[in-house]
């Protein structure tokens, strides 16, 4: 079976997470076995996916046949990172680390990493005929597809060489090097043995080197594979992001991405009916989402010039869509949007 990958990302708030349950449940509407990888849904669109019960192995809904979803989980994700490519003594002892933890959760490469080795471990186990990624607010655009290559650099040992200054250290070198001098002043500064601890990290890590330097690579290819949607609204930040990725993405993907201008207000507001009868103050607010709406529509039509790419909206619901019939009808409402072409890729 060949997974039809659907990567879903956009800047902070923009509305992946919404707009990758919806994707996902217009696939299994359609017939087609469908797993939606999500990322910290708000609680109603969680229990929506996945009944209460949504966590890190994907589960079939109760409610709508062929559907399936899983949360991504950075933290987890790494135990398993570490436990699938280092010998059980060397995965223990990464486990155990303090630096462990901060390189599960707090650098935005390694929790897109992450999603990006859970995306490959669901697409190799060949079950569903389309995977729908969302992906990590902090990895949102280019972010989610470098990572591999991150990974793979600081693996592969830029940052041990370095730090170690030679390719390959043994341990001896690591302890040698911890003994100089500076490095003594710095242990003394910043606690004790402290770079001797993240030497010996990186070195544990370094253990890793072949499944973490050739996973990588296997991810990028079902990256570029992949179909992309660039969620945007018509603010200025998240727009500022999704030009930036649209332009870089043709060197991380084959094949055009989807842009969808999430929360669009109806065009009908551009011409509001103003009656003199109208208080002050309704005309007021009327006048202002004019222009609201106004901005929004320049705001798609100059990204579809400047960047030649074919733009899609979806409107604004008045109620935040999270049970499943709001969340279809959301989709089906999006104007410009190749939903065949989308799910058919
Ligand atoms: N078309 C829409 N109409 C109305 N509300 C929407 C729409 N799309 C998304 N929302 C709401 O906007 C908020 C943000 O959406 P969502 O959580 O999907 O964004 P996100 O891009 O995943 O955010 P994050 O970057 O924090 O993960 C949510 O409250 C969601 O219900
Ligand atoms: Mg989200």
């Amino acid at each position: 079976m060949t997974s039809n990958v659907i990567l879903v990302t956009g800047g902070g708030g923009v509305g992946k997470t919404t707009l990758s349950a919806a994707i996902g449940l217009t696939a299994a509407e359609r017939g087609l076995r469908t797993l939606v990888l999500t990322v910290d849904p708000a609680r109603r669109l969680a229990d929506a996916l996945g009944g209460a019960g949504l966590g890190a192995e994907p589960r079939p809904n109760e409610v709508v046949p062929g559907l399936w979803a899983a949360m991504l989980d950075a933290e987890t994700s790494w135990h398993n990172i570490v436990r699938r490519h280092a010998p059980p003594d060397v995965a223990a002892r990464l486990e155990e680390n303090e630096f462990f933890d901060a390189l599960a959760t707090r650098f935005p490469s390694s929790q897109a990493y992450a999603a990006g080795e859970e995306m490959m471990n669901f697409l190799e186990a060949d079950t569903w005929e389309v995977l729908v990624v969302d992906t990590p607010p902090s990895a949102g655009g280019i972010g989610f597809f470098t990572a591999p290559g991150d990974m793979r650099d600081l693996v592969g040992g830029r940052l041990i060489r370095f730090l170690t200054g030679s390719r390959l250290p043994g341990r001896k070198t690591v302890y040698s090097i911890a003994g100089r001098p500076i490095l003594r002043l710095a242990d003394s500064v910043l606690g004790s043995d402290l770079l001797e601890r993240v030497a010996e990290f990186l070195m544990d890590l370094r253990t890793t080197h072949d499944g973490l330097t050739k996973r990588p690579t296997k991810i990028e290819r079902a990256f570029k594979r992949a179909t992309t949607v660039v969620v945007t609204t018509a603010q200025p930040t998240p727009l500022r992001e999704a030009a930036q990725f649209y332009r870089r993405l043709p060197t991380v993907a084959t094949k055009p991405a989807t842009v969808i201008f999430n929360r669009t207000l109806p065009e009908a507001w551009v011409d509001p009916p103003l009656d003199p009868a109208m208080s002050p103050a309704l005309r007021h607010n009327l006048l202002r989402w004019s222009t609201e709406a106004r901005h929004q529509i320049e705001a798609q039509r100059e990204f579809a010039e400047r960047y030649n790419a074919p733009t899609s909206s979806v409107p604004w619901q008045p109620v935040a869509p999270t049970d499943p019939d709001a969340l279809l009808a959301m989709l089906k409402s999006a104007q410009g949007l190749d939903l065949d072409g989308l799910l058919s890729r």
